[in-house]
């Protein structure tokens, strides 16, 4: 296994003490498809944790399985997390990290409302190369002004 790659247990020990609620900085949830009952990835709302109160949080999102990638899914739980973030939780501002060749998730971002923020040169390390990373952000503000359908 590649040095810079996590072994599998280690990422079950992770999931299994985020989704115990262990970690006040994280909120990490399962993606289960409804018609298959299957866990097809998981999602997480990240707290920035430098004040005491918390005001902003990074948002995660994975389908693990391909074939179950462009059915939508991705944008019915970018729409749960953003509800969670800004009506539940109340949060000012929420972010949306990724690397830069990744164009459906940026294109999922843009088409929630994120504003494209800031580019940082060579910040990942994956496939034996670095690569930029793109970050977006969405403010409650321009949540609340969002079209509704
Ligand atoms: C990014 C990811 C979450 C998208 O999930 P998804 O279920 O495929 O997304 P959706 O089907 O809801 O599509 C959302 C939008 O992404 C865009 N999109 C989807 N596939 C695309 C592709 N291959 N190329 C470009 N844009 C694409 C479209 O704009 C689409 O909206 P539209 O169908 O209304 O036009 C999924 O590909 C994934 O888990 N990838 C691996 C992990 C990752 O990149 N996570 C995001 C980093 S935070």
């Amino acid at each position: 296994m590649p040095d810079h790659v996590k072994s599998m247990v280690s990422i079950e020990a992770e999931m299994e003490k985020d989704l115990k609620g262990e970690d006040p900085e994280v909120r990490r949830y399962m993606i289960e498809e409804k018609s298959s009952a299957k866990a097809i990835g998981w999602s997480s709302i990240r707290f920035h944790t430098w004040a005491r109160r918390y005001h902003n949080a990074d948002l995660g999102l994975c389908i693990g399985e391909k074939d179950k990638w462009g059915k939508g899914y991705g944008t019915e739980v970018t729409k749960l997390l953003l509800v969670e973030a800004f009506e539940q939780l109340n949060l000012h501002k929420v972010g949306w990290w990724t690397f830069a060749e990744n164009k459906a998730s940026i294109a999922l971002a843009k088409k929630l409302g994120f504003k494209e923020e800031g580019r940082l040169q060579e910040q990942i390390f994956f496939n034996n190369q670095f690569h930029d990373s793109v970050v977006l952000g969405l403010l409650k503000s321009q949540y609340d002004k969002r079209p509704r359908s």
